[in-house]
């Protein structure tokens, strides 16, 4: 992709910061990570602003960021599991990004995440029902925003990665023939 951005989306546990990194690596692109310019931007980590100033808040730094990290180029962009919710984020990344959706089964997050701290949404959460619930909820924004989807249940990082750049390349062989 000449210039454009791959912009990571998904839930939670799905691999984006571990495969987006290994793909900027593979690419030689910049990397960066919604969650991490808030937290610098801040000063305080996710689970603090949540905890401070609320989930509206941190939907309105959100959106700043993104609006913000969606005029770069050659940039993988790593979005936090939320991104999506606000039809905007998605409009703005779009502009010069391929979407790339990483899909995970709950069992696959659960195991990923049972140890983790860092993500108020999931306290309490973290179980069969309780994400099945939180993706029934977000499946369709996630599966309408995106342009590659690509499960990542099983399989390393470096096969995901692989898989990620061969459908961006069929998908922009595609595109210039049409
Ligand atoms: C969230 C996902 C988190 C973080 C925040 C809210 C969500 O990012 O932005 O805790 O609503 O799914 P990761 O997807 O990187 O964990």
């Amino acid at each position: 992709m000449q210039g454009g951005n791959i912009v990571l989306i998904g839930f939670m546990g799905t691999g984006k910061s571990t495969v987006g990194r290994a793909l900027a690596g593979k690419l030689e692109m910049d990397c960066l990570d919604t969650d991490a310019m808030i937290e610098a931007k801040m000063g305080i980590a996710i689970s603090d602003i949540f905890e401070k100033h609320g989930e509206a808040y941190f939907r309105e730094l959100e959106r700043q960021t993104v609006e913000v990290i969606s005029g770069l180029s050659s940039t993988v962009i790593l979005c936090g599991g939320g991104v999506v919710l606000n039809n905007s984020n998605v409009v703005n990344l779009r502009k010069n990004g391929k979407l790339v959706l990483l899909k995970a089964e709950p069992e696959t997050i659960i195991a990923r995440l049972y140890e983790d701290e860092t993500r108020p949404l999931l306290k309490g959460r973290l179980n069969l029902e309780g994400l099945q619930e939180m993706l029934k909820q977000r499946n369709s924004y996630y599966n309408a925003a995106a342009d590659i989807v690509v499960n990542t249940d099983g399989k390393s990082v470096d096969s995901i990665t692989a898989e990620i750049i061969s459908s961006l390349f069929l998908m922009g062989n595609s595109e210039k023939r049409l």
